[in-house]
């Protein structure tokens, strides 16, 4: 007798299921897209419970409703692990400045940048930031997003920082796809502590951080088990090494779990302050060198490479995602969604320039995009993956093969998302 599930998924091209060891993926195995021909998934209660040959899964299940993917193919949502998707405004005078010569440094260096979209961001509501942010969650969804890190850092006191959180949790409580919040207090030093840099790293130590600690405790996030995290923007302009590994540190004690934003221009030494913390991710790296790839390769940290930062800015110089991997890291790929520096929906886009410019073969720019990104967020036991007992989070593809998402540019391969077993 078949058992009857909700949902029965079957005749795809093929599913490229990856897999899920228990730890990232480095290595050849980041090379697997994990393809099974002609493939079946049965899904109940929002979670797979069966995923092999149609043959097989037809043997024994029956789906309450059945999707006939003929010629298409299916791989696991996509885990964007590294946004600002939460801003007020836009940059688009910026972006015209730079098209003129200017660079990105020189802008915030005067005053622009970061500080431009927190003016912006301090003077809206939780309410009109949540209706600014929700249509862009939809196009990232349509994209094949199923699961989205939000930081804040537009706020950089400590009531817009809260706020920011706020829009967050807001925003989860009411969109289908799943968001993982981080505080991101150190993004730059604000306006306000020009002159006292040191004052600002004390707000934050002292005070920015209990106050998120105490917000996400008694968050529905807390609730759910959803983790939380710290970033530090580790740059000139921004949070030195010291500086970084202070504030991390704090947030560390608090209970978060470590991120960073480090050698992104300059190559500081902020790297291995944060492996030292154990840092869950280490994102950027466009400018890291052979010892900092070691020094990765050697740790538990995900290598978090975001090539539309660079591609919008115009720069030659990728992160080396070919040296990362071979090297033995764990390499992950996100869109790094915010108004200066990568005002990029799609995680689609974000392997296709992977492949091109960072070297990726498209099985690895999968895996990046899809498990190992899970793992950045420490959610590679529930998403990533589509394997028995994970959340049914899975993308239809208008293609009949996987590769076809880097392969083609500027489209939406993506035909339709089932997020926790739901068709969107
Ligand atoms: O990841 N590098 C620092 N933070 C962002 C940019 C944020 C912004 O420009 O508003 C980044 O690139
Ligand atoms: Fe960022």
């Amino acid at each position: 007798m078949a058992e009857t599930v909700d949902l029965l998924i079957k005749n795809t091209a093929e599913i490229a299921a990856g897999t899920a060891p228990g730890g990232p993926l480095r290595g050849a195995a980041l090379n697997d897209p994990g393809q099974i021909p002609r493939g079946g998934i049965a899904i109940t209660d929002g979670r797979i419970v069966a995923v092999g040959p149609t043959a097989e899964i037809e043997n024994h299940y029956r789906g309450r409703e059945t999707i006939d993917a003929s010629r298409r193919a299916v791989i696991p949502g996509f885990v964007d692990c590294h946004t600002h998707t939460v801003f007020g405004g836009d940059r688009v005078a910026e972006f015209e400045l730079r098209i003129r010569g200017a660079s990105y440094m020189e802008i915030m260096a005067a005053g622009g940048g970061i500080a431009n979209t927190v003016a912006k961001t301090r003077a809206l509501s939780v309410g009109d930031l949540v209706d600014d942010a929700r249509p862009r969650l939809d196009t990232m969804l349509a994209l094949g997003s199923t699961t989205i890190e939000i930081k804040s850092g537009y706020g950089l006191d400590t009531e817009n920082e809260l706020k920011m959180l706020e829009v967050i949790a807001r925003l989860d409580r009411t969109h289908p796809v799943d968001l993982i919040p981080t505080f991101l207090g150190a993004h730059t030093i604000p306006p306000e502590f020009k002159e006292d840099p040191t004052g600002y790293v004390d707000l934050v130590v002292e005070e920015m951080i209990p106050a998120a600690a105490g917000w996400y405790s008694a968050s529905h996030f807390n609730d759910a088990g959803t983790p939380f995290f710290i970033d530090v923007f580790c740059e000139d302009h921004a949070f030195s090494p010291a500086q970084a590994a202070r504030i991390l540190e704090a947030g560390r004690a608090a209970g978060m779990q470590v991120k960073i934003h480090v050698d992104q221009f300059n190559e500081l030494g902020g790297l291995v302050k944060a492996l030292e913390l154990e840092a869950v991710s280490v994102d950027h790296l466009e400018v890291t060198g052979s010892q900092g790839v070691r020094q990765i390769a050697a740790s538990e940290a995900v290598a978090v490479l975001l090539p539309a930062v660079n591609f919008n800015l115009g720069l030659a110089q990728f992160a080396d995602g070919r040296g990362l991997i071979d090297g033995g890291a764990a390499v992950a790929l996100a869109t790094d969604l915010n108004p200066g520096s990568a005002p990029c929906y799609a995680m689609p886009l974000i392997m296709a320039i992977a492949c091109r410019y960072l070297k990726l073969t498209p099985a690895e720019a999968l895996n990046a995009a899809t498990i190992n990104a899970a793992h950045a967020l420490a959610r590679g036991q529930l998403v990533g993956s589509l394997e028995p007992g994970k959340q049914a989070d899975l993308l239809i593809l208008k293609g009949s093969d996987y590769r076809h998402v880097p392969y083609f540019l500027g489209g939406n391969p993506v035909a339709q998302v089932i997020k926790r077993g739901r068709l969107q």
